[in-house]
């Protein structure tokens, strides 16, 4: 059962030596202009040492309005970050691991009071986390500014040595904000049908691919994302295709949006403790508050079944419409459910996130047979400290109070 799992393979074009992926984690490891640390290398060098396929690096961002509220985040809008890069890139291929840049806009999931900028969206639709104010309406200048920096990062990345970029069209991202009918009630060329919410993307995939040959692009797409009139499975395989049409070499399928509670991250208690401790919205609360609206909190942020390999089932029916590589990511923590995912023929690939948290070893554990499925538990502390703190494993202990 576990030998398809750990075959050396080719992924669009680079040589794989098993089919578990690093998925794209922020890690709050980059300095204050945006370029990887030490501690990102060490963090990185132990993934690879650790046995995984590939890398994903957590988002880095093509500009400064698309900047996180996250600690520190990496970034690749200026050409002085490429020898930092570089150095990380060269450290981690000594491993023999290819690593790949995932590069994003946040769009409206971001802050000013962070940024120092508007927050800009397909449309002017406020957020639920993230409400406070309306995003800025793209304009058609400025869509074609995003398109070129877009394109510029591909080609940063490409410079500083890492194996391929990976667009962030998932999660509620600015790119997902496009294709998502909940957040783009556009009437130009930009929205309306599929091919029009896609378009941003085509012209991002298509001025790559004019720039850097056969250079390989994978995207990370929202098989659906739990918004009203939101994305849904029927439209995001239609994504997938139009992917597959503009020469994308892979798709990661994943789901959720960030004000959708912790559905992209599932997990079976909602982590109220580091809510209260480190978010923007709630830890300026005062205590009693906190309590009262707890129950409710707590509610709108359970996260929907079943908590395990939760993107399968639409992965399954993307890769049935596509014949590109479809990496599956969420909820696929358990060597069992892995290699029966990959033999079932449900999925290509599987990316894990929280398990490479909690051991960046995970891959070789699996592999010399110590263990059979990650020690991660789910409390989800990890996805809600990385506001304010390097990203970490904290095993359900309430963080302090800062
Ligand atoms: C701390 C943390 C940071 C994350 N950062 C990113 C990111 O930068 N880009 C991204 O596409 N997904 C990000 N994710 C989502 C994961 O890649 C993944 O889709 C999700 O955690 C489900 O996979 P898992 O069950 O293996 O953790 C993050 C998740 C966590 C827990």
């Amino acid at each position: 059962m576990k030998s398809s799992v750990f075959k050396p393979s080719i992924l669009a074009g680079l040589r794989l030596n098993n089919r578990l992926i690093r998925s794209a984690t922020h890690e709050g490891m980059a300095d204050e202009h945006g370029a990887p640390t030490q501690a990102l290398e060490k963090l990185y060098l132990r993934i690879a040492k650790g046995g995984a396929g590939a890398i994903i690096t957590g988002y880095a961002g093509v500009q400064q309005d698309g900047r996180s509220s996250l600690f520190n985040m990496l970034m690749i809008d200026r050409d002085e970050l490429i020898p930092a890069y570089r150095k990380l890139t060269d450290r981690v291929h000594e491993e023999g691991v290819p690593i790949i840049l995932q590069i994003a806009h946040c769009g409206r999931q971001t802050r000013s009071a962070v940024t120092g900028l508007p927050t800009v969206g397909p449309s002017p639709v406020k957020d639920f986390i993230f409400n406070e104010e309306t995003p800025h309406e793209l304009d058609e200048q400025e869509i074609e500014t995003t398109i070129n920096n877009f394109v510029c990062a591909a080609e940063r990345a490409k410079k500083a040595g890492f194996d391929g970029v990976q667009l962030h069209m998932a999660h509620g991202y600015l790119l997902a904000q496009f294709l998502s009918n909940h957040t783009n009630r556009r009437k130009d060329k930009w929205g309306g049908s599929t091919e029009n919410k896609f378009r941003i993307v085509a012209e991002i995939m298509c001025r790559i691919r004019e720039s850097l040959g056969s250079y390989p692009i994978l995207a990370k797409i929202n098989a659906y994302d739990g918004r009203k009139n939101g994305m849904r499975i029927e439209e995001s395989v239609e994504v997938a295709r139009l992917l597959e049409s503009s020469g994308c070499d892979a798709v990661e399928v994943s789901s959720g949006t960030v004000e959708d509670g912790l559905a992209i991250m599932r997990g079976p208690n909602p982590p109220l403790e580091a809510l209260f401790s480190s978010t923007f919205r709630f830890k300026e609360m005062p205590s009693l508050m906190q309590a009262i609206s707890s129950p409710f909190i707590r509610f709108s942020m359970l996260s929907p079944k079943p908590l395990r390999g939760y993107n399968l089932k639409a992965a399954k029916t993307i890769k049935q419409a596509v014949s590109i590589p479809v990496i599956t990511v969420g909820g696929l923590h358990d060597l069992t459910d892995i290699s029966s995912a990959i033999e079932s023929g449900s999925t290509d690939y599987i990316s894990m996130s929280r398990p490479f948290i909690i051991e960046p070893d995970i891959v070789r554990k699996f592999q010399d047979g110590k263990q059979t499925a990650s020690r991660c538990i789910m409390c989800n502390y990890c996805a809600l400290m990385i506001e304010a703190d390097k990203v970490r494993c904290y095993y359900g202990k309430p963080p302090k109070k800062k």
